[in-house]
């Protein structure tokens, strides 16, 4: 590249994800022989369900890999409908169900067919950092909603209402780094102030099926029109496979089968015809959620006696959002010297809140419990 290349703002603006930086230095560190626990990562050990994996070796043995609709399979579109009626009791069309590629382009098309250039879209900060720089990419502009320990990390009406003159709002349940689950009467109450100020409302539930001893409700059972993205990543453990879905409201459908036509014809064929067998897996997939459960209660036991306290109790996802202020205010740099002479990779909180991310470090318990148990003890030795 020459220095007169010419870069967009749209692409300047957007931030590196450092997340991605700490899994290429942990990556080095493992191939070079050294011992290293993976706790940076937000994507579980565990393979996708057997029946995926089988449904996609009979697709492929087939042959014929091709488009599909734009809007998904109908077979995928009727399935997901119907888990809306069976998990939460939400009749849900299957003409309004979308199939993507991953909810990462649940959120290209949702923010393409809501909002024009310019248009202010409220985030959660602490918040999954794609959400920022997926809006700066589209020209459109993030507005911190700037949530408070005490408030247990959860949006609040009241700081929709002061966020200023907003286009529309985005809140996630269970949070990513939080883990925070908004309670089912607050995501009502979210919903009902956000449909009084005539905003579309977006409702990120990528991490349902993982949550803790909490009820998990989807927006939909509070507003019909809410904009509800979810993805077979997390839950049923396919984050590679690249396929999700959004719920969007009926005048919505046409809009964003134009786009998605468009930008990327179809969600992958094979990935779809698998997806369609991941709902038949709920006891699999729920112990795997147990084991999570664990590794959780082997963290918050621990890490408040090594300092690392304020963990707060995270109800839902696989994370816990460590406040660190009492060993740094360089979150990055800590979480360099936890790698090198720990040998355990966490995320330091500047890529979820550039604001309070300096002394904040985020760990994924989504591996096994022997990684978790192993961290444990080398956390207590690096930093006793
Ligand atoms: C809150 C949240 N939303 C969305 C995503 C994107 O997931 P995918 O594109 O794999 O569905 C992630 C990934 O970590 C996430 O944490």
């Amino acid at each position: 590249m020459t220095d007169s290349q010419k870069i967009s703002r749209r692409a300047q603006a957007v931030a590196p994800f450092l997340a991605m930086d700490v899994m290429a230095a942990a990556a080095a560190k493992a191939r070079a022989g050294d011992s290293v626990i993976r706790m940076e990562v937000g994507q579980p050990s565990a393979p996708a369900p057997r029946a995926v994996i089988a449904a996609a070796q009979a697709a492929l043995a087939d042959g014929r890999v091709p488009y599909t609709e734009a809007l998904g399979m109908p077979a995928l579109r009727a399935r997901i409908a119907r888990h809306y009626a069976e998990t939460y009791g939400v009749a849900v069309p299957p003409e309004r169900v979308v199939v993507t590629t991953g909810s990462s382009a649940g959120f290209v098309l949702a923010f393409l067919a809501l909002f024009d250039a310019g248009a202010r879209v409220a985030v959660p900060q602490p918040g999954y950092p794609a959400y920022r720089s997926i809006l700066h990419a589209l020209d459109l502009v993030p507005v911190p909603l700037v949530l408070r320990r005490a408030d247990r990390f959860a949006p609040t009406s009241a700081l929709i209402r002061e966020a200023g003159d907003l286009d529309g709002v985005l809140v996630m349940s269970p949070a990513n780094p939080s883990g925070t689950v908004i309670a089912p009467d607050r995501l009502a109450d979210l919903c009902a102030t956000t449909k009084a100020l005539g905003l579309p409302f977006v409702s990120d539930e990528i991490y349902h099926g993982l949550s803790y001893g909490v009820p998990t409700a989807t927006a939909l059972q509070f507003d019909a029109d809410a904009v509800v993205i979810n993805s077979f990543s997390k839950f049923y453990c396919m984050t590679g496979w690249r396929v999700g879905w959004m719920v969007v409201p009926e005048a919505l459908v046409r809009p964003i089968e134009r786009l998605a036509q468009n930008l990327y014809i179809s969600a992958p064929y094979l990935s779809q015809v698998a997806a369609l067998a991941a709902f038949d897996t709920l006891d699999a997939m729920g112990a795997i959620r147990d084991g999570y459960a664990e590794n959780r209660n082997i963290l918050l036991d621990a890490l408040p006696g090594l300092g690392l306290g304020e963990t707060h109790p995270a109800d839902g996802a696989f994370y816990l959002y460590a406040d660190v202020g009492r060993f740094t205010d360089d979150a990055t740099a800590f979480c360099r010297r936890m790698l090198d002479e720990a040998g355990v990779a966490a995320t330091p909180g500047l890529d979820f809140d550039p604001a309070e991310g300096h002394h904040h470090v985020r760990f994924s318990f989504a591996g096994s419990k022997g990684d978790c148990v192993e961290a444990v003890r080398r956390l207590r030795a690096w930093l006793g």
